[in-house]
C-alpha cells in the first residue's frame, strides 16, 4: 500500500488526476470505477480542466459507479448517476452509454438482487475495472459496505448505518429522513477485483478511519481495512486526514525518495 500525504484537498486531487491521466495514457480504453460524494470532487475538477486543455480524453473509456441509492427517482439530483453526470461526465467526452451504475430504481428484493447480479456481469463483460476511485466513510466503509460487510461480498443491497445517513444528510437539505435507508453497492470482493485502487480521504472526520484503514487490523468492522489484502493500492490523504497515522514520517520519506521509474 502506498500512502501519499498531500498538503491540501486540491493537492490530493492533482495527485489522483495524475494517476488517472497516466492510466489513460497507458490504456485509452481503460475501465474506470468512480466514487461519488465530496472526496473525489477536487479530482473530478482537475480531470475536467485537463480534458478542456486537451490533455486527456475519455472517448474510449468505460466507467462504473460504486453504488446507488435504492428508491430515488432516476432524475433525483442526489441519485448517484445524476451526481456523477453533474460533477464529471457532462463535462468530459465519456459517451453516456459508457457510464454504468447499479439499478436501484425498484424496491422489490428480487429485482434488486437481479440488478446486483446484472451489474457484476456488466463489469465482467467490460473486462474488469482497471482503476477504481474510492472515498472513505466516517465509519470505515468503502462503496456502501458498512461495518460487518463480508470481505468477499459482491454487488448487493445494503442498509446504511445511522452515521452514514447523518453524514449524507448534507446532500438532502440536512433532512436525515430524506436520505434513503438502502443502497445497491459493489461488494468488497468486487472492489478488490479492480486492478488498482485509489482511496481519497480529506479532512478531520477522516483522521480516525484513515488510521484504522492503513495501520489497523484487517476487520469487517472497518471495511476499508480490506484494502491491505490488495497488491496495488494508493491512499491519498491531506495532512489533516493523516493526523493519526503513526508512520506518517515514513510515508512522507518514501514518497519524497521514490525512484524515477516507480509509478503509483
Ligand atoms: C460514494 C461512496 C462512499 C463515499 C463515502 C465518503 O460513492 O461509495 O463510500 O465515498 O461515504 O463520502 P464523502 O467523500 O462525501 O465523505
Amino acid at each position: 500500500m502506498e500512502v501519499v500525504i498531500a498538503q491540501t484537498p486540491a493537492a490530493v486531487g492533482i495527485i489522483a488526476a495524475e494517476i488517472v491521466t497516466q492510466q489513460l495514457t497507458d490504456r485509452p480504453d481503460a475501465v474506470l470505477g468512480l466514487a461519488t460524494g465530496s472526496s473525489p470532487l477536487p479530482l473530478y475538477r482537475e480531470l475536467i480542466a485537463r480534458h478542456e486543455a486537451g490533455l486527456v480524453s475519455f472517448a474510449n473509456v468505460t466507467a462504473f459507479l460504486l453504488d446507488e441509492y435504492v428508491g430515488l427517482p432516476a432524475d433525483h439530483p442526489e441519485a448517484y448517476r445524476r451526481f456523477i453526470e453533474r460533477e464529471l461526465t457532462d463535462h468530459i467526452d465519456l459517451p453516456p452509454q459508457a457510464l454504468f451504475g447499479p439499478d436501484g430504481s425498484s424496491d422489490s428484493p428480487n429485482d434488486l438482487q437481479d440488478a446486483g447480479e446484472r451489474y457484476e456481469a456488466q463489469i465482467a463483460a467490460a473486462g474488469g475495472i482497471d482503476l477504481q476511485i474510492l472515498g472513505l466513510g466516517g465509519d470505515g466503509h468503502i462503496g456502501f459496505n458498512e461495518p460487518t460487510s463480508s470481505l468477499a461480498s459482491r454487488t448487493r443491497i445494503k442498509t446504511l448505518t445511522d452515521m452514514t445517513r447523518v453524514d449524507n444528510a448534507r446532500f438532502f437539505d440536512d433532512d436525515i429522513d430524506a436520505v434513503p435507508r438502502h443502497v445497491l453497492t459493489q461488494g468488497i470482493g468486487t472492489i478488490l477485483d479492480a486492478r488498482h485502487l485509489v482511496l481519497i480521504a480529506t479532512g478531520e472526520s477522516k483522521e480516525d478511519p484513515v488510521a484504522r484503514t492503513v495501520e489497523g487490523p484487517i476487520t469487517s468492522m472497518v471495511p476499508a481495512s480490506s484494502l491491505q489484502l490488495h497488491p496495488h493500492v494508493t491512499v491519498i490523504v491531506d495532512k489533516v486526514a493523516a493526523g493519526s497515522l503513526s508512520n506518517a514520517s515514513y510515508y512522507r520519506e518514501t514518497y519524497l525518495n521514490r525512484p524515477g521509474w516507480q509509478h503509483h
